[in-house]
């Protein structure tokens, strides 16, 4: 079990402006203002809103990702088999829907996202029985980014224009588009994408980006594009982590790798899977087994595992606040455990834990700490 000592609160202090940081947490614990305000000097702090939420509204839920977030997600509603599921047919209600709130709210909106090869329609690489050529895949991509950046334009503050296109290994991942299009295809999604909103911040977004392998093909790829002007302003690191993986020095000396070749960084997915698992993969397409051994706190989180989970956040924001100058916003993948998808990846029907709001909405213990400048209650 991990402890505050002194040597390390001093060390935190030494990277924050403290008085401002405890004045802020008695504001969040007197005022009910949110999370958003005690790191309002840092970064902004945001959700994932899921499509259930959006579709069926949840107006208790709706308020507290009022109250504690600035900054908002789309879990899947914008995803490509969900908004554009045959060619040339749009669902936009729920994408409105999310915008609509996120503007009202003077939110950061995000748009998720533009390019993946994980939920897109069954189709998408086919045409009339053959897998589509490049030209014609050109078309259905340049087609489906300018819709959709377009809808939004001004609208959506940030892009994850391209969603894990790098494996684990750091080599370009063998999708679909790249097997079809090439590495281009990526450049390729970020000029289009803008072209058609030139004021949008676009981002890569990955997982895993502490894998070493990983972190140097990025870099490459970051210093290559800087070079030619291929249009990519920041980085997405999911942050789907465990509670002792992955090594945080590992994963700050990616941010820090990134940040040497000049560009920002956003956590676009945060969550601490405190269930054990058989892979570190988050690719989604990744199923295992179910086991009772396997979901060992479906009655509940014991004590000494919740405290594992607050220490877990409490070392990641150290590194957040850290490196604050460089990190524009800490997004976790959803509000509260009752809705994570870490519910059912890997493995589906578990009880898992991993987010700051329990499955009644109330915060944990994870969460005052984080409220209250990293102290543990
Ligand atoms: C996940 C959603 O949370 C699930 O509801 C869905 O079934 C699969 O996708 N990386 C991403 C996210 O970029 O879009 C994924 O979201 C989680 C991993």
């Amino acid at each position: 079990m991990r402890h505050i000592t002194r040597r390390s609160f001093n060390k935190f202090l030494t990277v924050l402006p403290l008085a401002a940081m405890r004045a802020k947490a008695i504001d969040v614990a007197a005022s009910r203002v949110g999370l958003k305000d005690a790191f309002a000097d840092c970064f902004r702090i945001g959700t994932a809103i899921s499509s259930p939420t959006l579709r069926d509204g949840n107006e208790p839920l709706l308020d507290l990702i009022r109250r504690e977030f600035n900054a908002v997600t789309p879990e899947n509603c914008m995803k490509w088999a969900r908004i554009q599921p045959a060619e040339d047919r749009w669902n936009w209600t729920l994408a409105d829907r999310y915008v609509d709130f996120a503007e009202q709210n003077r939110m950061y909106t995000v748009g998720h996202n533009l390019i993946w090869h994980s939920q897109v329609p069954p189709d998408l690489f086919v045409s009339n029985g053959e897998r589509v050529t490049s030209e014609q895949l050109k078309v259905r991509m340049d087609r489906h980014i300018q819709t959709l950046v377009d809808r939004y334009k001004g609208r959506i503050h940030a892009w994850d224009v391209v969603n894990e296109a790098i494996d684990d290994a750091g080599g370009w991942r063998r999708s679909n588009w790249f097997e079809i299009l090439g590495p281009e295809f990526m450049e390729r999604a970020f000029r289009l994408a803008r072209d058609s909103d030139p004021r949008a911040t676009l981002l890569y977004n990955d997982y895993n980006e502490h894998n070493p392998g990983k972190r140097k093909f990025l870099n490459e790829l970051l210093r290559d594009y800087r070079k030619r002007s291929v249009p990519i302003d920041a980085v997405g690191f999911q942050g789907h982590v465990a509670l002792s993986s992955p090594d945080l020095s590992a994963y700050e000396r990616s941010i820090e790798a990134v940040a040497r070749e000049g560009f920002k960084i956003h956590i676009s997915e945060l969550d601490v899977d405190v269930l054990p698992r058989a892979t570190a993969s988050a690719d989604v397409d990744r199923k295992e087994a179910y086991s009772t051994s396997l979901d060992p706190y479906a009655n509940g989180l014991p004590g000494s595992v919740q405290q594992q989970l607050t220490d877990r956040y409490i070392a990641l924001f150290e590194m957040f606040v850290k490196h604050r100058a460089v990190i524009e916003r800490v997004t976790f993948w959803g509000t509260y455990d009752g809705e994570s998808w870490k519910n059912d990846f890997p493995i589906h029907g578990r009880t898992n834990h991993p987010l700051l709001f329990d499955r009644n909405l109330n915060p944990k213990p994870a969460y005052r700490a984080l409220s209250s400048g990293m102290r543990r209650s």
